[in-house]
């Protein structure tokens, strides 16, 4: 079977899924796919067209939300010669395309509503116009439309028929979010690995149990398609290395970064609280590049056992190990006070994400892209235990 016919998954709600997705795949019913991005939607219509009878037949794909409103009725239902300023041709649509076979409408929420009104005849009829034209074309194509929007919400905003939603949903199918199909998660990571192994020569050495509870608990906002530019990363960046939860901590929040980039910063109070987890975030991966970049300094230079200091003094291990390299230079002043105001920015990072979420040990761990081990430790070693565990609530 091609990859793209294949839906990988062996958590129940994935196997109800297929078993859902082949019974409706053998009918012209139409279907609208709801998921969150990168959850398998396209993957979903792929393999439905794979197994119906129109499988030999064309599978056309359309993002609604990618073509420019005053286009898409063009792209969709073709057009005539001198419709309009630029059509010096006439052109068969996409909906004349996929005549016998399936038409995929991708982002259908963003449809345009004048276009929602000729669609919802096409629905019915199967009977449409080419834009200038009046003469009828029939199409029997096969729809199946998806979107990750909130469709209840768009048709009560007045942004989506209600008509023409109530006729797409003929059947709904809701793929789950990849953070809730449990092992899922490995399966499809390994399947990743295998792939990406092959299409680079790699080979990987695998993940640390630390990791593999990371990747479990991570709560994946780009879905599969994450997971998989994830692997791909680690097996091109960190080439045969042993994947420890630091490593992968490193790749998760630099994702993690780029959408606080990406990302609109609408003024709700989520919004807000994003925003600050992710500058949490990015603070921490500034503080542990920069002991990183420290420690390997260290571990470059050999240190001289009689130059270290009383290691009976309550200071850290990396502080003690680091004090004689930079006394060889006759300056220890410097690295003691970076040192010093490193962890005090660490510490600071965890006391703010612990508050902002509550003192819910979970959700800190998850906003700061640690896991919940590492926190426990970290908390430990801070002394920020007695406050905020009093405060703790469940999940
Ligand atoms: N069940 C699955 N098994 C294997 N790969 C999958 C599965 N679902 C999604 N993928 C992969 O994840 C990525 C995103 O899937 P896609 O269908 O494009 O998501 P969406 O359309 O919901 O944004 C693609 O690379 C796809 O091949
Ligand atoms: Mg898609």
């Amino acid at each position: 079977m091609k990859r793209e016919s294949t839906i990988i998954g062996q958590s129940v709600l994935i196997s109800q899924l297929k078993q859902l997705a082949l019974q409706v795949a053998g009918t012209d019913i139409t279907v609208l796919i709801i998921g969150e991005t990168g959850s398998g939607k396209d993957v979903l219509a792929r393999f439905i067209h794979a197994n119906s009878l129109r499988a030999d037949r064309s599978f056309i794909p359309v993002n609604c939300g990618a073509i420019p409103s005053g286009i898409l009725e063009s792209e969709l239902f073709g057009h005539e010669k001198g419709a309009f300023t630029g059509a010096v041709q006439s052109r068969k649509g996409y909906f004349e395309s996929a005549d016998r076979g399936t038409i995929f409408l991708d982002e259908i929420g963003e449809m345009p509503l004048e276009t929602q009104v000729k669609f919802l005849r096409v629905i019915e009829t199967g009977e449409f116009q080419r834009v200038g034209s009046s003469e009828s074309i029939y199409s029997d194509a096969r729809i199946i439309a998806a979107t990750n929007k909130n469709m209840y919400q768009a048709v009560a905003e007045k942004n989506f028929r209600e008509d023409l939603f109530y006729r797409l949903r003929s059947v709904e199918i809701q793929i789950p979010p990849l953070r809730e199909r449990g092992r899922d998660i490995l399966l499809l990571a390994e399947t990743f690995v295998h792939e990406f192994e092959q299409k680079h020569k790699i080979l990987f050495a695998g993940f640390s149990p630390d990791a593999v509870e990371m990747l479990m608990r991570y709560p994946w906002p780009g879905n599969i398609r994450e997971l998989r530019n994830l692997i791909e990363s680690l097996l091109v960046l960190e080439k045969e290395k042993y994947i420890t939860p630091e490593i992968l901590e490193r790749h998760l929040v630099q994702r993690n970064r780029y959408k606080s980039l990406v990302h609109d910063p609408a003024r709700s109070e989520k919004n807000e609280l994003q925003i600050i987890y992710s500058s949490i975030i990015q603070l921490r991966q500034e503080v542990s590049d920069i002991r990183q970049l420290l420690q390997h300094l260290v571990q470059t230079r050999p240190i001289t056992p009689l130059l270290l200091p009383d290691t009976s003094a309550s200071v850290s291990p990396f502080t003690t190990a680091l004090r004689p390299s930079f006394e060889e230079n006759g300056d220890p002043a410097p690295a003691k006070e970076t040192l010093h105001s490193l962890d005090q920015i660490e510490r600071k990072s965890i006391a703010e994400a612990l508050d902002a979420c509550q003192g819910n040990k979970r959700k800190t761990a998850l906003a700061l892209g640690i896991t919940e081990r590492t926190l426990y430790r970290k908390i430990k070693a801070y002394g920020l235990h007695e406050p905020h565990d009093s405060i703790e609530k469940n999940p």
